[in-house]
């Protein structure tokens, strides 16, 4: 069982062939965390592994995948092989860490995680990278899946293929907490005059905070997954004054109406 996280389709791509190539079902954080009655009770056949895959948010994971394992519940686990995948756009300082330590208080510990360097989505801070770039990460993205898929189908214990980078104390445990704590608000998002009320952000929106009425509105926080200014057809979707002139990026190989949190296709 693989539970997956993504704003633009990264994720989703890495989950989908992990999926694919093991014969594992996939269950979308996002959904479950906004369906009212979600109970958060898995139960898993005998052998099934246990998966997490997302994005890596500020060196860490986002806040809602932590906030979903919290309020896991797994029936049967017993040896159950557990792993982890995080893309980033460069590198993932300690976030298998912070995920190995939520998943003890349940039980579980990592037999193996992953990095895959995917194209960077976070025009909030930079740019989205150039095509050649973008072409570049995705094929040896594809490389870096059949050797995840290995891995995880022999059930090899012990392997850790992460991207750091320098620092990753630093960039996990002091860059990490402050931007749980300031970068969810919202106040900055904003629909330009191109917004054709098409409704897409509002279906896309992993923390559901926006309603379009007319024009998007969105609540007090988010997850800052950026799907609503990447999906946005006509990218009328902008934050402050920076992303006006900044490329937006989503996932060639993932449909982006697989994307939508609600049934209504
Ligand atoms: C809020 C935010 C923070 C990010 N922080 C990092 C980071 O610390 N390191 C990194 O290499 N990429 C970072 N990225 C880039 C994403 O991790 C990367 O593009 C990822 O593959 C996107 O996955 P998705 O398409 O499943 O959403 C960040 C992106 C966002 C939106």
């Amino acid at each position: 069982m693989i539970f997956y996280f993504t704003g633009t389709g990264n994720s989703m791509q890495a989950a989908k062939s992990i999926g694919d190539y093991n014969g594992e079902k996939l269950v979308s954080i996002a959904k479950e965390m906004s369906s009212k009655n979600g109970s958060f009770e898995y139960k898993l056949e005998e052998n099934e592994a246990i998966g997490f895959v997302f994005p890596t948010y500020a060196w860490g994971p986002p806040k809602m995948v932590i906030e979903f394992i919290e309020k896991l519940k797994l029936n049967n686990h017993k040896d159950n092989y557990v792993f982890s995948v995080a893309t980033c756009g460069e590198n993932i300082g300690n976030t298998m860490k912070v995920i190995d330590k939520h998943l003890i208080n349940k039980g579980l510990k990592l037999n193996s995680g992953f990095s895959i360097r995917m194209p960077n989505n976070y025009i909030i801070m930079w740019n989205v990278d150039s095509k050649e770039v973008e072409k570049e990460k995705l094929l040896a993205a594809e490389e870096t899946l059949k050797n995840i898929n290995k891995v995880i189908k022999e059930r090899r214990t012990g392997v850790f293929e992460v991207e750091k980078g320098t620092m990753p104390g630093v960039l996990t445990s002091v860059i990490n907490p402050l931007f749980n704590k300031h970068a969810m608000d919202t106040k900055k998002f904003y629909a330009d005059d191109k917004c054709n009320s098409c409704g897409i952000c509002e279906k896309v929106c992993n923390s559901r905070t926006i309603k379009v009425n007319r024009k998007p509105e969105w609540g007090k926080e988010c997850t800052q997954c950026l799907a609503c200014i990447h999906l946005c057809p006509v990218k009328a979707i902008q934050y402050g004054k920076g992303t006006e002139n900044k490329g937006r990026y989503k996932n060639p190989n993932v449909n982006v109406r697989d994307r939508f949190l609600t049934s209504d296709k």
